[in-house]
């Protein structure tokens, strides 16, 4: 960088009083093994600076992935896509300004140039150093305030967005198209505003100091003329000492220009880093314990979320390898936090659940998986092919046990009629799969690897008449495969089959026992003996029934 200016001085002052051709062929030669190194240094520098862009890509973009997907599971909103958004943006700002930035301490080697060829014109350039950094933080507080309501608002905005086209088929069928658009506007629009205000006054400030810059330099040249006339310095002085000052002064009044990309990195910064910080409190368990048995075993249970009442108030049942167990119990009774609690997602307030003596809230997650089976209230499946899905995501699953999963569940038959089979990619079929068919390939990614114990939360609930023979036949398979299972049901025709049955009620067990004694205490006397599946009664009547507390 400094090869021009003070190429410009020597020649100037040396070459042409002294005629020297070969002064002029030694200083050529001098300056441009100078620019070479110049230019291979500024390409290792930008090449460095993308390959941390590249490391920050590898390295945290999983854990950030891994962050929203954990957050989600315990219920909180984290949106993936905002975290690469942020991520974005500080890899942006290093591959785009940090170098500019690193430019800022080389200032004062100019300075120091133009000093020792003038002491006046270095005291200038201080002068319109001091200047340009006044803007900066001029700058930094006009637009910082502005930028961090308009990140905000952009933030609300994405997070309606998402939701909005996740509920698409509501959105459209009733109308809601104007009402999201306008709900979405309130988050959207004042945030375009501030960021359109913010830009304007970088703008402002970035332009009057380009102005500043400018004069500066002219000063410097007509100054050094002035001194030039007096003899105090050389032509060649002057010259260099104008381009020195444009060296010095650039990176400051970039640095005001690239403000807004560090504003906006910063802030990504900040909201990565809480995000990753509140991560590491919510690591979970690390043991790995071989296969167990399938026994389960849930000691004084108790459940409350942060800032809210008790869900699961004391809840304690065991059953033992090979056993089944049907929870039922009216809504928001707590079934679906109890699984949760019992499949190791959620951490207990208080008290346990154990698979074979070890607390699954600590166990290992890959390690559990392997030996557990899990389907929730809502089945999504992933971008991939069925099989895929099946597999858990395993790419490399052999097929056969795919095959055998399937037909556990009682769906190989269905898979069979997609277009494609088990190769038909989700993505194409998620309109024409039926939320049942869902369920049911959820249930075959329940049993995929010969789990040793399964959970299943209301099973059932979207499931047509053969759906639900499906499920009875995948429930006897599974019994006889000595599988123990846990099935939750709001309503109870299901249960024919289980072995046990616990009746959840507002977070407490009602009854616990085995299935004919429980059903017995629900049943108006005498009136119904048989099993509840095949419905001689209403066998909706049971939650009623312990809803009104009528045993
Ligand atoms: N993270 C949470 N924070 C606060 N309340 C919750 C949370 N999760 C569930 N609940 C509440 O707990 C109750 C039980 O929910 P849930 O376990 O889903 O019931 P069920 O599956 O029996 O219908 C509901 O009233 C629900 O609103
Ligand atoms: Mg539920």
């Amino acid at each position: 960088m400094l090869a021009l200016p003070l190429y410009s001085l020597q020649v100037l002052d040396r070459v042409l009083s002294s005629h020297s051709i070969e002064t002029l062929l030694m200083l050529t030669l001098i300056i441009g093994t100078g620019i070479i190194f110049y230019g291979m240094f500024s390409a290792l520098r930008t090449s460095l600076l993308n390959q941390v862009g590249h490391w920050l890509d590898y390295a945290l973009a999983p854990k950030l992935l891994e962050d929203a997907i954990t957050k989600s599971s315990l219920g909180q909103y984290v949106s993936a896509a905002q975290h690469q958004r942020d991520l974005g943006q500080i890899k942006s700002f290093i591959s785009g300004g940090l170098g500019t930035l690193m430019d800022v301490p080389w200032s004062m080697v100019f300075l120091l140039v133009i000093y020792l060829i003038s002491p006046a014109l270095g005291f200038l350039t201080v002068v319109g150093m001091v200047v340009l950094i006044a803007f900066g933080v001029i700058n930094e507080y006009a637009t910082k305030k502005i930028t961090e309501q308009s990140s905000e608002g952009m933030l609300k905005s994405n997070i309606l967005a998402d939701t909005a086209s996740r509920n698409a088929e509501a959105v459209e069928t009733m109308g809601m198209m104007g009402n999201i658009i306008a709900h979405w506007q309130r988050f959207q629009k004042p945030a375009g505003e501030y960021a359109e205000r913010g830009a304007a006054r970088a703008n402002m400030v970035q332009s009057i100091a380009k102005i500043v810059r400018l004069f500066l330099q002219i000063a410097v040249t007509g100054i050094g003329a002035w001194l030039a006339l007096h003899n105090e310095i050389t032509v060649g002085g002057m010259i260099a000492s104008s381009i020195l000052v444009g060296r010095a002064l650039a990176p400051f009044e970039q640095a005001i220009a690239l403000w807004k990309s560090f504003l906006s990195a910063r802030e990504s910064y900040h909201r990565l880093n809480s995000a990753l910080a509140t991560a590491t409190q919510l690591e979970r368990g690390t043991l790995e314990l071989p296969e167990p048995e399938g026994h389960i075993s849930v000691e004084n249970l108790i459940y409350t979320p942060p800032k809210a009442a008790p869900i699961i108030k004391g809840v304690t049942f065991r059953i033992s390898a090979g056993e089944s167990l049907g929870i039922i119990g009216p809504s928001a009774a707590g079934k679906s936090t109890l699984s949760k609690l019992i499949m190791g997602l959620l951490p207990p307030s208080h008290g346990a659940a154990r698979l074979d003596g070890a607390e699954t809230f600590k166990w290992n997650r890959a390690n559990f998986g392997k030996y557990v089976g899990y389907m929730p209230q809502q089945v999504d499946l992933f971008s991939g092919t069925i099989k895929d899905n099946i597999a858990r995501m395993d790419l490399d699953a052999p097929m056969d046990k795919v095959i055998h999963a399937a037909q556990m569940a009682g769906v190989h038959d269905m898979i069979l009629r997609l277009p494609n089979g088990y190769e038909t990619q989700y993505d194409q079929m998620r309109y024409s799969l039926s939320p049942g068919q869902r369920q049911r390939i959820g249930l075959a990614r329940a049993l995929y690897g010969n789990p040793k114990f399964v959970l299943l939360d209301e099973p059932n609930t979207n499931l047509d008449g053969d759906g639900e023979r499906a499920l009875l036949g995948a429930l006897t398979r599974m019994k006889q495969a000595g599988i123990t299972f846990i099935v939750v049901a709001h309503r109870p025709t299901i249960v024919s089959m289980v072995d046990k049955i616990l009746v959840l009620k507002a977070g407490t067990v009602e009854r616990f026992g085995p299935r004919d004694e429980v059903l017995r205490m629900y049943t108006p006397a005498g009136v119904r003996q048989s099993a509840p599946a095949q419905g001689s009664g209403d066998p909706s009547s049971l939650p009623h029934a312990a809803e009104g507390g009528i045993a």
